[in-house]
């Protein structure tokens, strides 16, 4: 069964074709980086206008590349929620739109549980049950993972995303935009003992998370109290301060996401441990999270690195589930943020 997945939720659009929730025979992402990075973050109206102009493209690209006439896709897969409003609209759309003229069921797909399913298209598949994280742009989230459609919230950010905490503090040193990728680079050059950063556990037994107070700690070590918009743009730091200061923050990010998900996989006596979304890309997480929970005895599935970042083929594959499940969603099947 060969599903076209579309995912429009934040600032990529991306269309692919997915045979029985596991072949990827396309997988196309047009990225808007370039468009969000003079403002440090993504533009929701800029965003809009740029599904808008590329979807119809990136679809047809993505049934090009998997050597397949639209005609014969069996299933339109769709991320419904969550994202950003406006964005999530133009996939929505453009998948009702695509799925009544070919005349083929329509499903409804959650972005979160789409990074989980990255895992089921590694090479090895995850031990169930599993604590998943999921960590991105707008979400950092554990979830207890019975199977590709079952998860149960164990706990999730009360405050900034893991990756929105790179994107700032890239933001405060001046590294760009997306921050997360900028951050690890000038890391490797640094000493991440040089800072010693707060880790917040909020309470130890829970598995909530906060990284705004990270966020403050870094913007005061670099500028002080009472810092303005004009102080940072003004700001002129040394490579080697902003490598250290990188490598440290980068470090504490890592010491909770790591600490949180093996504390929850002891206590849910889970056998395996899933990471997915943008964060799940970094590499000193994915090293720290493979030697911390194989030692304690866990299956380590990271989501395989070209599958962490936004895309359709993760949306593609657990369709397939859905579909299987008997789960098509009516063409009136709403977008929610
Ligand atoms: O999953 P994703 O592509 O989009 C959302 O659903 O949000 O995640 C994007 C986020 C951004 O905040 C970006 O800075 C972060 O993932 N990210 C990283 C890395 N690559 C992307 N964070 C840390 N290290 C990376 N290598
Ligand atoms: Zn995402």
């Amino acid at each position: 069964m060969r599903i076209l997945g579309i995912d429009t939720s934040c600032d990529d659009t991306a269309c692919a074709v997915v045979e029985d929730g596991e072949r990827i025979l396309s997988n196309v992402v047009s990225s808007q980086d370039w468009l969000h990075e003079r403002f440090g973050g993504v533009v929701p109206e800029i965003a809009c206008r740029a599904h808008m102009e590329t979807i119809l493209p990136v679809m047809q690209q993505a049934a090009d590349d998997a050597g397949v006439d639209l005609r014969s896709i069996d299933a339109v897969a769709v991320t419904t929620t969550p994202g950003l409003i406006g964005a999530l609209l133009i996939g929505v759309t453009a998948a009702k739109a695509a799925g009544w003229a070919l005349e083929v069921p329509l499903i409804a797909v959650d972005h979160l549980q789409a990074h989980i399913y990255a895992a089921w298209l590694a090479d090895d598949k995850p031990a169930l049950p599993a604590v998943s994280l999921v960590a991105s742009g707008g979400h950092t989230s554990l979830y207890l993972t019975q199977g590709p459609l079952r998860h149960e919230l164990l706990g999730s950010t009360t405050d900034d995303a893991a990756g929105e905490a790179f994107d700032k503090v890239a933001n405060i040193l001046k590294l760009g935009y997306p921050g997360g990728p900028a951050i690890e680079r000038v890391a490797a050059e640094g000493n991440p003992r040089a800072v010693e950063f707060p880790r917040t556990w909020l309470a130890r037994e829970g598995f909530d998370f906060s990284f705004s107070g990270i966020k403050t700690a870094v913007l005061y070590h670099c500028l002080g109290q009472n810092a303005s918009k004009e102080d940072i743009a003004r700001a002129d730091y040394s490579p080697e301060f902003v490598a250290d200061v990188a490598a440290s923050f980068q470090q504490a990010v890592v010491d909770v996401l790591v600490g949180k998900t093996c504390a929850a996989a002891e206590r849910t006596g889970a056998a395996g441990v899933i990471i997915g979304g943008g964060v799940a890309a970094n590499g000193p997480l994915r090293r720290r999270i493979c030697e911390d929970a194989s030692r304690m005895g866990f299956k380590v599935t990271p989501a395989p690195l070209e599958l962490c970042r936004d895309n359709a083929a993760i949306v593609a594959g657990l369709a397939f589930h859905h579909h299987a499940a008997g789960e098509i969603a009516p063409l009136s099947v709403a977008a929610s943020p």
